[in-house]
């Protein structure tokens, strides 16, 4: 039988960054949901807010629209991320 919840449920999922310059759209209205076993990679152009939406999950952002929900809890928080690899530590380009 599969699990009732899904392990990460992202809706709406907003971040916009303000600037001197002024406002910075980083992610804009992101919804995805991951089930228990799934194996999920982001893919995108430069700048198209992949960190941003790690970030927002692992609760290092506060969402300026939207939210994250872990199982029955509304965000995941940074205790439950079960590993955090840099970009800097990558094993390919990009
Ligand atoms: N702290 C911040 N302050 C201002 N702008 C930011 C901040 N963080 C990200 N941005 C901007 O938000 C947008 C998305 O950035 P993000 O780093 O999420 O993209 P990315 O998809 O991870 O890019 P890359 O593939 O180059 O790592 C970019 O325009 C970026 O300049
Ligand atoms: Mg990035």
């Amino acid at each position: 039988m599969p699990d009732a919840l899904p392990i990460l449920e992202i809706s709406g999922l907003s971040k916009s960054f303000k600037t001197r310059t002024g406002e910075i759209p980083a992610l804009s209205n992101a919804s995805l949901t991951i089930d228990k076993g799934e194996f999920v990679c982001l893919i995108g152009a430069s700048g198209c807010g992949k960190s941003t939406l790690l970030r927002l999950i692992g609760g290092f952002e506060t969402p300026t629209a939207g939210g994250v929900k872990c199982g029955t809890r509304s965000s995941p928080g940074r205790d439950q991320i079960a590993a955090w690899c840099s970009k800097t530590t990558r094993c390919s380009p990009g």
